[in-house]
């Protein structure tokens, strides 16, 4: 493998949001992403960049994709992932997070961590002294939006020339899918109920990531007006972990903003579908679109191992 492609520039850095990287990092990221998935597994495993070091997986939440990619990824790098769940330790009741910090830095290389606060992430990366990954909070996701650009360039080419609507609950995921849209220069329109519009704080930093850029980020909340021109259309369940007592109240105000063959068929004719993946089939997205030619959401789902592989050998 050439490892020259891995340099220390971001050595020692934590992911907790989007906003932590750089324009010239996400590029790194992606970058070194590419070369990862061209390998084959033994030719990583013979020379590993991250043999002996071990990643320490912290989940508040259920998990299929982040847990299995993480763990995935750092055997596949030569080192090791250890899975803590969160009624094992009992984060912040039989010790505090700042405490569970100081000891893991102790023992591990990285500490990831899903967990329902944001603030849990950023007092791991405060009160600890090795690298944080935030693997989703009720704020930000990002590993999943560098997983989503990634899969965009494949399908797209151009990040700058294309437009990315997403449909529906303005949540964690979607957060840190405006964040990275600003960062990068895409043009992105989000088509959500009035009532479940993105955080406004978080939207004006991305607009101001998308004006250094020459791009824009809108929201709307008419979902066939989101997705005109758009070249990619994403969607996410419409209440996220820990907000099912909410559901039966969401249901019918977000069944307009459905991802079915209708609101597909009024984006362009090349459209492409995203979903962070769990799916409620017929609720947010329709099996036919779904299932359809033009859904790249098992090529998101894999790319989160080769992004998250490129995360963990730049900063561990
Ligand atoms: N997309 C995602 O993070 O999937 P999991 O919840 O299964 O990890
Ligand atoms: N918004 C969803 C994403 C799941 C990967 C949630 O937080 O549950």
């Amino acid at each position: 493998m050439n490892n020259n492609i891995i340099d220390d520039s971001m050595r020692g850095k934590c992911l907790l949001s989007i906003s932590d990287l750089s324009l010239q990092e996400i590029e790194k990221i992606f970058e070194v992403a590419k070369h990862l998935k061209s390998m084959s597994i033994p030719e990583q495993v013979d020379n590993p960049l991250l043999a002996g070091k071990t990643l320490a997986m912290i989940f508040e939440k259920p998990s299929l994709r982040t847990r299995v990619t993480f763990e995935t990824g750092m055997t596949q790098l030569g080192g090791h992932a250890i899975n803590i769940q969160s009624n094992d330790i009992q984060l912040g009741k039989r010790e505090s997070v700042p405490d569970i910090a100081r000891n893991l830095s102790r023992w591990v290389q990285g500490v990831m961590a899903r967990v329902f606060s944001h603030n849990t992430v950023v007092e791991l990366a405060n009160y600890g002294s090795v690298p944080v990954i935030n693997a989703l909070s009720d704020v930000e996701h990002p590993c999943q939006a560098l997983a989503d650009f990634f899969t965009l360039i494949e399908h797209k080419q151009n990040l700058r020339s294309i437009k990315l609507a997403y449909v529906g609950d303005g949540n964690n995921v979607c957060h840190s899918l405006m964040l990275l849209a600003g960062k990068v220069g895409t043009n992105m329109t989000i088509g959500c109920p009035k009532e479940y519009e993105p955080d406004p704080v978080i939207l004006e930093t991305s607009r101001k990531y998308a004006s250094e850029m020459g791009s824009s980020i809108n929201v709307v909340n008419d979902p066939y007006e989101a997705v005109i021109e758009a070249d990619a259309i994403y969607t996410d369940v419409w209440a996220s972990m820990g907000q099912e007592d909410e559901k039966s109240e969401r249901t019918p105000i977000f069944q307009p903003y459905q991802v079915n063959n209708k609101l597909v068929n009024a984006a362009s004719d090349d459209v492409i579908i995203l979903h962070c993946l769990p799916a409620k089939r017929g609720e947010e997205i329709t099996d036919e679109v779904i299932d359809s030619p033009y859904s790249v959401v098992l090529d998101e789902a894999e790319n989160r191992l080769h992004v998250q592989k490129a995360v963990m050998a730049l900063i561990m």
